[in-house]
């Protein structure tokens, strides 16, 4: 796509970032509702560049909620712990690298938040996983931490043609947790594991609104491929993690305080990058909105 700005309104400037998914909304009061020309223009561009970036001051957790409901039914989070007191759909997230207590392992002080250093999509273990996930940044470290996300649409198109052939019509089971997965998860109570039995998702899936094919993985949580060996399920997925961290489907976030980045995870896998320095702090509130079981 041709990098140039899209004048939708009068105020308004959608502007295509220099990466293969991306763009950035400037010239729009997230804290009001939008006209109909706005949020029109604003949903063909969600469709169309997967990662939307709402510069602007910082919001409170009723402000980040009402900016979210713009994009779906927000859901409640579904660990307990994350939640933000009153407001159960906004989770706090601080991902700040603390010192190494000695005698304690680096997997001891951020073993949960190491996790999203893997590429993933939220909440693939549930049955109708979200649709749209809403960052907004409270405090950045003075460098690092960037949220890095893979454009799957166009990691799906750019496969061989035997490739598209050998997943089709595959499904794969998505827990919790997963051996495979280079770390573990939060430990949950038994209301929220009840909450949240193993399920199963195509490898490929149909975006329900643009209709285009996208790769539908997550390495935290993808444990098989149904009915064929484990071996050549482990191979297939360890080839599609290579796949899609090339860099011709990626774009790297650097966030700035008060960015709100909305992201469509049908067709996207992020990752945060954890190289920000000890002690600096990375706050964000993050909503979710419900998305559709994949087909
Ligand atoms: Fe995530």
């Amino acid at each position: 796509m041709p990098i140039t700005a899209t004048v939708a309104t009068p105020s308004l400037r959608i502007v295509p970032l220099d990466a293969p998914l991306g763009a950035r909304i400037d010239g729009v009061d997230r804290s009001q509702p939008w006209d109909a020309a706005t949020a029109a223009a604003i949903q063909q561009a969600f469709l169309t560049r997967h990662v939307l970036v709402f510069p602007g001051a910082t919001m409170d957790p009723a402000g980040v909620l009402a900016f979210a409901r713009r994009f779906g039914d927000t859901v409640a989070e579904v660990n307990r712990e994350k939640r933000l007191g009153e407001l159960p759909e906004v989770s706090r997230i601080n991902s700040t690298i603390k010192a190494i207590e000695p005698g304690k392992d680096l997997q001891f002080h951020v073993q949960t938040s190491l996790r999203s250093e893997e590429w993933h999509t939220d909440q693939s273990f549930v049955e109708r996983p979200a649709k749209a996930t809403i960052l907004h940044a409270h405090e950045v470290p003075s460098r690092g931490g960037a949220t890095w996300f893979c454009n799957t649409a166009a990691a799906y198109d750019a496969l061989s043609d035997d490739m598209k052939r050998r997943l089709t019509g595959l499904k794969a089971v998505h827990g919790y947790d997963t051996a495979r997965a280079r770390y573990r998860p939060a430990v949950r109570t038994q209301e929220e594991i009840d909450e949240s039995p193993d399920v199963v998702h195509p490898l490929v899936r149909t975006h329900p609104e643009s209709g285009r094919k996208a790769l539908y993985l997550n390495f935290n949580r993808l444990d098989h491929i149904l009915d064929i060996p484990r071996a050549e399920s482990d191979a297939i997925l360890d080839e599609l993690a290579a796949w899609v961290a090339q860099d011709r489907f990626i774009y790297r976030h650097n966030w700035t305080v008060g960015d709100a980045v909305v992201w469509d995870n049908r067709c996207t896998l992020h990752r945060v990058c954890y190289d920000s320095p000890v002690g600096d702090r990375r706050v964000m509130l993050r909503v979710v909105t419900q998305g559709d079981r994949p087909f």
